[in-house]
């Protein structure tokens, strides 16, 4: 039987969760994708109307089957969890069953079981703004969407994920080096994450055998990354001091996922893995 994949925050062709998406696909995984509920819309409309068809071309020339598209907003772990103000949106109230439980719950009932978990989400409201002038709000938010989400999937999915399984995150080395511009606490959210991969990686290895790693990836000009606002001078950086002088494609971020998840990295977990063209381990580039 092929592997079964669950890939958290794919809303366009653009972004990592994409790129793992298709690399995962290629080897032969079977894809379910999780999207914010604001984005669900544009996503499938866009995917339905073939915006996406020459972006889901895999080297063999097929194109990357989306088994199903789950609403999924991942800063709240059940119902009950949702203020009411967010229930009555719009945007919310169009779809249903969108928790974490709830998600979990739903491709349990669809498909039984899973194989692969992959976390490709962050949000930091406040990510523009300086950590000195950020709000408790601001930085509680930043912790929520971007580091206590992955430990809510791995909790919700963990029942039904296949022992042996595995999963992945993404993670960028603001979280060990100041990087100014990557405010709003989004610079703890990374560290936060940094250090769960290696206490989920204890925790879920004696439970199920299952792995847990981070991807440390370079600069992407996702949407997300976009928003930030510098991500064009952080390009242009590592092309200018990286050991590899080359453009970081994500595809080279979505093979990296797929060999961790594979078993030709059977003994790998806890570790954070660098996919930066080598930028972390200069000091200083001439
Ligand atoms: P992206 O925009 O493709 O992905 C972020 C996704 O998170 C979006 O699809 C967005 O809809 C989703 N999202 C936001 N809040 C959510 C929530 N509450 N629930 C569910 N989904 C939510 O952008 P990108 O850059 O590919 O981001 C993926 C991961 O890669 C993130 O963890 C990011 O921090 C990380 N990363 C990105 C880098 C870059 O330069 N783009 C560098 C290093 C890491």
């Amino acid at each position: 039987r092929g592997k079964r994949a669950f890939i958290a925050g794919v809303a366009d062709d653009n972004g990592y969760g994409w790129a793992i998406s298709k690399a995962l696909a290629a080897a032969g995984a079977e894809i379910l994708v999780g999207t914010w509920v604001p984005a669900l819309n544009i996503f499938e409309t866009s995917l339905r109307r073939g915006k996406f068809d020459q972006s889901r071309r895999l080297p063999n020339g097929s194109l990357m089957e989306i088994a199903k598209v789950y609403p999924l907003d991942a800063v709240y772990d059940s119902l009950e969890d949702v203020p009411a103000d967010v229930r009555a949106n719009k945007r919310y109230s169009g779809s249903s069953n969108w928790t974490v439980k709830e998600v979990a719950e739903s491709v349990k009932n669809d498909f039984g079981s899973i194989d692969i978990l992959v976390h490709s989400l962050a949000n930091g409201p406040e990510v523009t703004k300086p950590l000195l002038e950020t709000s408790r709000n601001g930085y509680l938010a930043a912790i929520s969407a971007s580091s206590y989400s992955f430990i809510s999937l791995v909790q919700h999915f963990l029942p039904i994920m296949n022992p042996g399984g595995a999963t992945i995150s993404l993670t960028y080395i603001a979280s060990e080096k100041s990087i100014p511009g990557y405010g709003g606490g989004m610079s703890s959210a990374k560290a936060a994450l940094e250090s769960d991969t290696r206490v989920l990686a204890f925790e879920v290895g004696r439970k199920k055998k299952i792995r847990v790693n981070a991807i440390s990836a370079g600069p992407l000009g996702s949407r997300a990354a976009k928003a930030i606002g510098f991500i064009e001078k952080m390009i242009e950086y590592s092309h200018a001091n990286a050991p590899l002088q080359k453009e970081l494609l994500a595809d080279e971020v979505g093979n990296t996922a797929a060999f961790l998840v594979s078993p030709l990295a059977s003994a790998v977990t806890g570790s954070v893995i660098y996919v930066d063209n080598g930028l972390n381990t200069v000091g200083l580039a001439t």
